[in-house]
């Protein structure tokens, strides 16, 4: 894959202004994830970014079960799915925190990693940080230990590596 195919996938992201919200400009990776030549560039380069010596991702739902799914198989590497309030039968913590646009919620299901493993967080969308500062503080009260974190775009004027102390984070693209 050269740079520039890695370019032409993440050119599919769309901006939709508005969108939850007045003043919020919503990025809409649908494109990228209905272009499956695109999409495959996508999973390589975040596979390279989260390096060796991991023994699982974590993704948050939705989108990020996308792109760890893929590249969960990609690798070998088992997914923790990490859901929105309301959807399991026995969760093993939960915390709480600000998003961009509201509040909200994050459950880690019992049993979904182990203690001591090394655990890699994939997401769509680095913004404030908010998603995954509560994915590694889950993680983190299993007893896993976080690697870093890897994402598709990150929207640099929201300051989310802020939130993310030493934690290392790759993105593709930083707008
Ligand atoms: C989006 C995106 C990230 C998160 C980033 O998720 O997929 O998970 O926001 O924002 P943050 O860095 O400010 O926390 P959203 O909650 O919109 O869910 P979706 O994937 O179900 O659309």
């Amino acid at each position: 894959m050269s740079g520039s195919e890695l370019e032409r996938a993440l050119d599919l992201i769309t901006e939709i202004p508005d969108f939850p919200e007045p003043g919020v400009l919503f990025r809409d990776l649908s494109p990228l994830f209905g272009d499956p030549t695109a999409f495959a560039h996508v999973i390589e380069a975040l596979g390279e970014m989260i390096g060796d010596g991991v023994d699982r991702l974590a993704a948050v739902e939705a989108r990020g079960f996308v792109l760890a799914a893929a590249l969960g198989y990609a690798r070998g590497l088992g997914v923790a799915l990490v859901r929105k309030p309301g959807k399991l039968p026995s969760v093993a913590g939960r915390v709480d925190y600000e998003l961009e646009y509201g509040t909200a919620s994050l459950e880690l299901p019992v049993g979904s990693v182990d203690g001591g493993e090394r655990v890699a967080i994939v997401d769509d969308v680095l913004a404030t940080g908010g998603t995954v500062a509560a994915t590694a503080e889950l993680l983190r009260s299993a007893g896993a230990e976080v690697t870093g974190v890897a994402v598709v775009l990150e929207l640099a004027e929201l300051r989310g590596r802020s939130r993310l102390g030493s934690l290392p984070v790759h993105a593709l693209r930083t707008v």
